[in-house]
């Protein structure tokens, strides 16, 4: 396939510096955008004048067909082609001819990459956010069956103080929102069309860059610096950033998914479907969906510092390094929507082990702190109490038993505030129902959120 610019040489591309050179072989994914671009501009080519409203009529006609021919596999991007704007662009010329050829008049495949690396990245985006709504919807369902499933809550991995399981899912809901606040802001702040930039300067042609940026469904107009609109690529380095803390989160909760599954905890079987077995262990049941989640973040990561590396020392305008944005970015934007569709199906089919948890609680003395409340209530000042209680717990250590089972005579020989209902002020349920300041875990306050959460996923 000839190049575009074969004119001012005499000789071919070395062969190898050719396949060096060629981005068809991970571009080809961006031939949607590619001609939904072209499609844009050649109507308004046509509108203004520029070329006949016959030939711009010839051009989108071909356009359209040539998507749906890509579309439907009547039609194969071949790899000879230097990238995906090329093929196109031939492909039309082959099947119009002279009219063909006019398509780039007044366009440069700087600003042409830089519109379809935008519209690839904005659909994208939308698809992230979709899966983190599907993920939600899983958190909410778990959160609203869960809301007096007692568990530990953890600080230093050390039991602390008794919590639910829906409290506990409900802090993930609260990252995936802001993670989702963040996709929102980006898709805001990119919503400007380089196309009509030119290749760094703008054209001589009377070019309607806000019908374009119109038709293209950009909401804020055409971008206001052609130099910086060919060489921008803030957007997609904002996208892997935040690509790169959803994956933290995920990263997070899969740890707490390994460790919950685990023979020590048994707070959570992860279903047989996201488990795989050991080839020579017949006992093991694997959480690998979990780690692999955990262990793809790093490449997540690797996209993001990647790119911000290789732009850091790029010249204005377009420079071919810029080109080094395609492949690390499409990995990251597969990853993460991969990622995030396995773990939901993950916990979608997992089942909690709701005594196993309320054991835990209580035989890590989660209830320790109410129980120095409970002295403080009747009027001993807290230190004392702390004191009290630290030694009632160095006992129940003793005897491998919870605080819940000392004996009423065994409180008392610590302090004689102790009395019958000493018993119910330290249950589980009591320590977490009374907790019901803004954002506890206390039932009441905890379907207040539970309110909010529904409100908001109708909303979005
Ligand atoms: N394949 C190129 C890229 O991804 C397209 C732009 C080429 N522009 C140029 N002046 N060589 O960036």
């Amino acid at each position: 396939m000839a190049n575009l610019w074969g004119g001012r040489f005499t000789e071919a591309t070395d062969a190898s510096a050719y396949k060096f050179n060629q981005s068809i072989s991970f571009d080809s994914r961006m031939y949607r955008e590619d001609i939904e671009g072209s499609i844009a501009h050649a109507g308004m080519l046509g509108r203004q004048g520029i070329i006949s409203g016959e030939e711009s009529r010839q051009i989108i006609q071909a356009l359209e067909e040539i998507r749906s021919d890509i579309d439907e596999g009547r039609l194969a991007i071949s790899e000879d082609a230097e990238d995906i704007h090329s093929f196109v662009e031939s492909v039309l010329t082959e099947r119009i001819g002279d009219a063909g050829k006019k398509l780039h008049t007044g366009r440069s495949r700087n600003d042409q990459v830089a519109l379809d690396m935008k519209l690839y990245t904005r659909r994208q985006l939308i698809e992230t956010d979709r899966e983190l709504t599907g993920l939600q919807e899983v958190l909410l369902s778990i959160i609203e069956n869960n809301t007096e499933t007692y568990m530990p809550g953890f600080t230093h991995l050390q039991k602390a103080q008794p919590v639910t399981l829906a409290h506990h899912m409900g802090a993930y809901f609260e990252m995936f929102i802001r993670d989702r606040q963040r996709l929102a802001d980006i898709k805001e702040r990119m919503n400007t069309c380089p196309l009509g930039s030119g290749a760094l300067a703008g054209t001589t042609y009377a070019l309607d860059r806000d019908l374009t940026a119109s038709q293209l469904d950009f909401g804020g107009g055409p971008t206001r610096n052609s130099m910086d609109s060919v060489s921008d690529r803030d957007y997609l380095i904002e996208f892997l950033s935040a690509l790169s803390i959803i994956m933290m989160h995920l990263s997070r909760f899969c740890e707490e998914i390994i460790i919950w599954n685990s023979n020590e905890y048994r707070f959570i079987d992860i279903d047989d479907r996201y488990s795989t077995g050991s080839s020579i262990m017949p006992q093991k049941k694997n959480p690998d969906i979990a780690e692999l989640v955990r262990g793809k973040t790093g490449r997540v990561y690797g996209a993001l510092v990647s790119l911000l590396t290789t732009m850091k020392g790029i010249p204005l305008a377009y420079d071919k390094d810029m080109q080094e944005d395609k492949e690390v970015s499409f990995d990251a934007m597969d990853t993460v929507k991969d990622c995030i569709r396995e773990f939901t199906g993950m916990m979608a089919t997992a089942g909690f082990n709701k005594e196993v948890m309320e054991e835990s609680a209580k035989k890590g003395f989660t209830n320790a702190t109410d129980a120095a409340d409970y002295l403080v209530k009747k009027g001993v000042p807290f230190r004392d109490a702390h004191s009290i209680v630290g030694r009632l717990v160095l006992k129940c250590v003793d005897k491998g038993i919870a605080l819940d089972d000392l004996g009423l005579e065994e409180f008392r020989k610590e302090s004689g505030v102790f009395d019958e209902d000493i018993y119910e002020a330290i249950s589980m349920k009591t320590c977490v129902e009374k907790r019901l300041t803004k954002g506890a875990p206390g039932k009441a306050q905890m379907d207040e959120v539970i309110k909010f959460y529904k409100e908001y996923l109708e909303d979005r």
